[in-house]
């Protein structure tokens, strides 16, 4: 992902960024930030670039010519999406940094003294940001909030070992209360659970805590998460047919957009699928006129949606049953040389899985949800977990087959499931019987219901 900066004081973003985590995966490659001087655009010869606002007022404006220069130096004829930082924008969320991590590209535009001339701005900006209700002397220190936030997003920037996936916010609730080393200081003691060794009580004692924290301090973070759980509940008495969302609203992606009667729309931020449950034909339709405008896949519980479906707009994808394990226990895993997969394995993933976009294995890999079987060095197969929760993406070697290495592949990644608390569930495509009795054989349930994937039709250029 790159990152541009329109400014006059390049050196503060870039000496800025530079020592830390994000500075370093500019170091690696990862992302790239560069920070445009937009005086170097100005054509007056003692390189002045703000003057007097007509009308009259306190202050200098900035001009909108070496703004503009500036911005064609780094867009060209391109349209990239422009973030201009301003206390009149709208306020910066989580929500927005995981959408513009989507981006390849992006511009942030700096102000100072008493703002830009307008003119330029309506050519050029997309969107106006403001980092809080308060007013700072330029925008430097909101873009660099805003590059950090939205960088430490992007795969491989925190590193495999911490996911940006497992924290505040991702769950709708604020961090609980860490400790480390020494267990007493200044007669404080570290809670006694955290050294108990026992997972599930540890864990139990972190949601109560974060739940607490939240009510405390952020009532309007804790009353959505409320909402949540009721609907979860509510899904819950029919676990087997909606595992789908649940698991999409308890691991924090998922955002309720409708719940009301027997018509549910569960929008995952993560894959941008939109799912639905609808009561009767005319529900279906009222869902799909709410799904947010990225959506790039629909999950459908009822035939009568997919039919009810303009086919120029959405293609059917595939039709699967879905499976569930439900118990607590770990599995067996009988081939012993199963790990993490990391980007050297990038190709050989490529290359033996069926994918349009390649970003989307990048993406997987990067996230630690794709896991290897070796032999030695060499990598025989893989299994993991799409980013909306189900299990899947497996292959094998057709040399290592009727080993039980696919058996293997699939109890690793459902143990790494339990592990997090989550249930695991995955897709079968009608009429794949080995994966059928693959999941019989370890157990899982499947659901009564079929579910359709369908996917948006690239609009037609005229
Ligand atoms: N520029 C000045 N103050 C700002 C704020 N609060 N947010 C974004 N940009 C700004």
């Amino acid at each position: 992902m790159k990152f541009h900066v329109l400014t006059l004081f390049p050196e503060m973003v870039l000496q800025g960024l530079a020592p830390s985590i994000i500075g370093r995966a500019v170091e690696k490659n990862m992302i790239s930030l560069d920070a445009v001087n937009i005086r170097d655009y100005s054509k007056d010869k003692h390189g002045k670039v703000d003057d007097y606002p007509y009308g009259g007022g306190a202050g200098m404006l900035m001009q909108a010519q070496p703004v503009y220069d500036a911005y064609r130096a780094v867009a060209g004829d391109r349209r990239v999406r422009t973030i201009y930082l301003t206390p009149q924008g709208k306020p910066f969320t989580q929500k927005m940094a995981k959408e513009f991590a989507g981006e390849e590209e992006l511009i942030f535009l700096c102000g100072h003294y008493e703002g830009i001339d307008e003119r330029v701005l309506e050519e050029i900006v997309t969107d106006y940001v403001s980092v809080g209700d308060y007013v700072l002397t330029g925008g430097e220190l909101p873009a660099m909030v805003m590059v950090d936030a939205i960088a430490r997003l992007v795969p491989g920037v925190l590193g495999n070992e911490t996911s940006a996936e497992e924290e505040s916010f991702y769950n709708d609730l604020l961090e609980y209360p860490q400790y480390s080393r020494p267990e007493v200081w200044k007669g404080k003691a570290v809670p006694k659970v955290l050294l108990s060794g026992n997972h599930s009580k540890v864990n139990e004692w972190r949601l109560e805590q974060s739940k607490l924290r939240t009510r405390k301090m952020r009532p309007d973070l804790y009353a959505r998460y409320e909402e949540k759980q009721k609907l979860i509940k509510r899904l819950a008495k029919d676990k087997r047919n909606n595992i789908h969302m649940i698991e999409s609203l308890r691991r924090g992606f998922g955002e309720m957009i409708y719940a009301e009667g027997g018509n549910v729309l569960v929008y995952d931020n993560a894959e941008k699928v939109c799912m639905i449950l609808a009561k009767n034909s005319p529900g279906g339709k009222k869902l799909i006129e709410q799904a947010p405008e990225d959506t790039d896949l629909l999950l459908v519980s009822q035939e009568f949606v997919k039919d009810d479906l303009p086919e120029h707009e959405w293609s059917l994808l595939m039709t699967c049953h879905q499976y569930l394990y439900t118990q607590r226990e770990t599995l067996p895993v009988r081939y012993k040389e199963i790990r993490r997969l990391t980007m050297e394995q990038f190709d050989y993933v490529c290359s033996h899985y069926e994918h349009d976009d390649s970003s989307y294995l990048e993406e997987r890999i990067r996230s630690g949800f794709l896991y290897g079987a070796f032999d030695g060095e060499k990598i025989v197969g893989f299994a993991g977990m799409h980013g909306e929760g189900s299990m899947g993406l497996l292959y094998v070697d057709e040399a290592y087959r009727r080993r039980g290495i696919a058996e293997s592949l699939e109890a690793y990644v459902v143990n790494r499931m339990l592990e997090r608390g989550w249930t695991p569930y995955g897709h079968v495509i009608e009429g794949n019987e080995i994966s059928e009795h693959l999941q019989e054989k370890l157990g899982f349930y499947k659901a009564g219901r079929k579910v359709w994937w369908l996917k948006k039709q690239e609009k037609q250029e005229n």
